[in-house]
């Protein structure tokens, strides 16, 4: 099986509220899968204050580039009334990128990243029809040999046992028809502080479409209340998945790589393998 491409996952790094631990071993883990795309989803700071972006863009500076890194509700100052309503994301523009949709794609994939933070909404994600336009624009022309990828901060699904779906981006139902129009691939988030993977046919019933949800935990934040910190190595084909989860050890004090999930593309989509 012909290996395509290597892409590392992170997200909700919270700058402001780290375990120091882990950031030099982050980033000798993210060298030492030498990725082909860095994908950083969102959360990059706690409270958008400037001593945490100006830590996040030092980090995002030693890893490896090229980059797609996208706001999240935290990148937002919402202790700043007048700059959350006039400029929330002024702060991410002028330390991190100026701007909020970048793309990425090559001869085998296509990588579009989507801002679906707000500044009206505290922590709920949102996808607007001029968004879904954009989205069309860039990856419906995109052959179908090419791994499509959607990067948001705010997921498209929930894991095992999590009811509160205000926390799935506003009316995903209306963007899943465009991205099966598409024909998306794979939806990489964050937000849940959550690591898994899964396939979309179950909670979005679309005839012959499958995209798959991977979801990264928080690389770094001591915000893991429920789960180690974490990452994702990717490793595509063009009609297979393999998807690395990397946990923290506390004893050990790196990352080391976990279960595999797997998956493979059929015609009704990307499914489980063994
Ligand atoms: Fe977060
Ligand atoms: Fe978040």
């Amino acid at each position: 099986m012909l290996l395509v491409r290597v892409i590392v996952h992170i997200s909700d790094i919270h700058f402001g509220k780290t375990d120091e631990r882990t950031i030099i071993p982050l980033i000798r883990a993210v060298h030492e899968a030498n990725p082909d795309l860095v994908i950083a989803s969102g959360d990059l700071t706690q409270l958008a204050r400037k001593r945490e972006y100006l830590e996040a863009r030092a980090f995002l500076s030693s890893l490896p580039e090229p980059q797609i890194v996208v706001p999240g509700n935290h990148d937002i100052p919402l202790w700043n009334p007048l700059e959350r309503l006039t400029s929330p994301f002024a702060r991410f523009k002028k330390y991190i990128a100026s701007n909020l949709y970048p793309t990425y794609d090559d001869q085998e994939i296509a990588v579009v990243g989507i801002n679906t933070a707000r500044s009206r909404s505290t922590k709920y994600g949102h996808i607007n029809r001029e968004q879904l336009v954009y989205v069309r624009e860039k990856l419906c022309p995109i052959p179908s040999d090419h791994i499509k990828m959607l990067v948001t901060h705010h997921p498209f699904d929930l894991p095992d046992g999590y009811t509160d779906k205000r926390q799935l981006i506003n009316r995903a139902g209306r963007a899943m028809k465009v991205l099966a129009e598409c024909g998306v691939d794979l939806l990489l988030a964050g937000h849940l502080h959550r690591i898994f993977a899964r396939t979309t046919a179950e909670r979005y019933k679309i005839e012959g479409y499958g995209a798959l949800v991977i979801q990264a935990g928080t690389a770094t934040s001591f915000r893991s209340s429920r789960e180690v910190n974490s990452f994702n190595i990717i490793w595509t084909n063009s009609d297979a998945i393999t998807i690395t989860r990397m946990l923290w050890s506390v004893e050990k004090e790196k990352f080391e790589p976990s279960a595999e999930d797997h998956f493979r593309h059929t015609d009704g989509g990307w499914v489980p393998s063994a």
